[in-house]
């Protein structure tokens, strides 16, 4: 049996995007027969909002989609460089503070642009719904389907996986 490949979502506040992206993608693991093999955690580079839930404008976009959004937040911390394979960052302010926090440059390999993934959606970052209005969930929502599921198909077809 080895080891389940552990995949960390990180945003700002850990309330909206990053849960979003751990929820989506659990769902299309679990969909995928793999939820012993992939693990999915999130967290928020701020600690805004520590313990809370998720924000009740991305819970109402994900349950239009049939995703539940479950999960408390917390603050992300360089112990996750070793307990995660791979850290998806949001956007690249996301990207740049927790790279900041890898003092000895030595988890570089293990960050990348959650977008980078998407196979329709051309964005670069998935952006900030959080001062914003409804369309912005739901845009948050869709981009992170089509990022999720990029994702799931590189993770599968990865030597790292398939050894
Ligand atoms: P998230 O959204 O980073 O996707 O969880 C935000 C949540 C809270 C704040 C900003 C973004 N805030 O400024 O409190």
């Amino acid at each position: 049996m080895t080891k389940p490949y552990r995949l960390l979502f990180v945003c700002l506040g850990n309330i909206c995007r990053s849960p979003s992206a751990e929820n989506i993608m659990q769902h299309l693991i679990a969909e995928a027969g793999l939820s012993d093999r992939i693990l999915c955690d999130s967290a928020g580079t701020s600690s805004y909002h520590v313990g809370s839930s998720p924000d009740r404008r991305m819970r109402a976009a994900a349950s239009q989609r049939g995703i539940t959004l479950q999960g408390s937040a917390r603050q992300f911390t360089t112990a996750d460089f070793e307990a995660f394979d791979l850290i998806l960052a949001m956007d690249e302010d996301n990207y740049r503070n927790i790279l900041a926090m890898d003092r000895h440059d030595r988890y570089g390999d293990k960050v990348r642009l959650m977008c980078d993934y998407a196979e329709h959606f051309r964005d670069r970052e998935v952006p900030d719904p959080y001062y914003g209005g409804p369309d912005g969930f739901n845009y948050v929502i869709d981009l992170l389907m089509d990022a999720c599921q990029g994702l799931l198909t590189q993770i599968q077809q990865s030597a790292e996986f398939t050894a």
